[in-house]
């Protein structure tokens, strides 16, 4: 098989993890990236001796530091000089949680994936100014800045990088209130960064004063949901933008992880596997494309 190298961010834990090992099975040489050196370490220590994996690496990546960017991309041209696949996967919840709460509403799995769980949640889930900046943050910007601190190094495989970015059922435009924006977010070719970077200013100003619902911004998981929405948008811009890559976007399943404080219904094991197909696609293979698990979805 060819040799690929491979990044994965936030793979320290929970599906980033799985995708690792089922990669680094593969036998492709994969980059573990984690904020935190010791989960990172210990991560790989895992795959190196419980897995049999001799080749995972780590390396300190967090996604929202330039200079920590700057660092891998260094690394990785002084070390491979090119990178063939990237699994943009860390992220966040963005909302601030009282777990007894939670665990006490015992909300069945098919509630909260409606998102009929909303009025339930209200006091258990609260979704705060700063979180929801922290999110957007992680979960959009986060991603944006790693994928354009590696493209010169994507760039330069030989067979069209792959990049997968994780994203979620939250994202689907079914789930968006305001009627003209949720029209206007199917059409990729109208948007940029610096349009979504000003819709996503108005959604905060509206949470900061209140107005989501008045103006029909989600209600579910608020932040998450649009972070999630412009991940999309964002890897369909970016399948236009390099058509020799395939670049798409994967929802993992409702994963037994901890960012959903353990309420998913699927071990990451399973969860893992729809980035670990779209990061070995054929060169022929999707581009553009949302996926639900591994199969084909309808996101917009
Ligand atoms: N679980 C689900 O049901 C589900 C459903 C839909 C989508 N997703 C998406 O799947 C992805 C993985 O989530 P998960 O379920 O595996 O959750 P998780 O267990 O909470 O893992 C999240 C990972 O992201 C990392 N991370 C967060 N902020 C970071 C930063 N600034 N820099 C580097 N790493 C950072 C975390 O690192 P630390 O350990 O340092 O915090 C952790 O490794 C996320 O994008 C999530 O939105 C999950």
């Amino acid at each position: 098989m060819k040799r690929y190298r491979k990044v994965v961010t936030g793979g320290n834990r929970g599906i980033g993890l799985e995708v690792c090992r089922q990669l680094a099975v593969q036998g492709v040489t994969v980059i573990l990236t984690a904020r935190n050196e010791k989960r990172g370490k210990d991560a790989v220590e895992y795959l190196h001796h419980e897995c049999n994996l001799s080749r995972v690496i780590y390396h300190p990546l967090d996604i929202l530091d330039g200079d920590s960017v700057a660092l891998l991309a260094k690394h990785i041209e002084s070390r491979y000089g090119k990178l063939d696949i990237l699994v943009n996967n860390a992220g966040v919840g963005g909302v601030v949680v009282d777990q007894d709460a939670l665990r006490a509403l015992n909300i069945d799995p098919d509630t909260w994936l409606s998102g009929k769980a909303a009025n339930l949640l209200e006091r258990v889930v609260v979704q705060t100014y700063d979180e929801a900046v922290k999110c957007l943050n992680t979960n959009y910007y986060g991603i944006k800045w790693v994928t354009e601190g590696l493209l010169p190094l994507l760039k330069r495989s030989t067979s069209g990088a792959r990049i997968v970015n994780t994203t979620s059922l939250r994202s689907e435009l079914k789930r968006m209130p305001n009627e003209k924006l949720r029209e206007e977010l199917r059409d990729a070719n109208a948007w940029d960064e610096k349009r979504i970077e000003a819709m996503l200013d108005e959604f905060l100003e509206a949470l900061k004063h209140g107005r989501l619902e008045e103006e029909g911004w989600p209600t579910m998981l608020p932040a998450y949901s649009m972070s999630k929405m412009v991940v999309n948008l964002y890897t369909r811009i970016l399948a236009r933008r390099h058509r020799e890559m395939r670049i798409n976007c994967v929802h993992p399943g409702f994963v037994k992880t901890e960012i959903n404080w353990n309420t998913g219904v699927i071990p990451p094991e399973e969860g893992a596997r729809g980035a670990v197909k779209l990061a070995l696609l054929p060169d022929d293979g999707p581009t553009g494309c949302y996926y639900d698990q591994t199969e084909l979805g309808v996101a917009w």
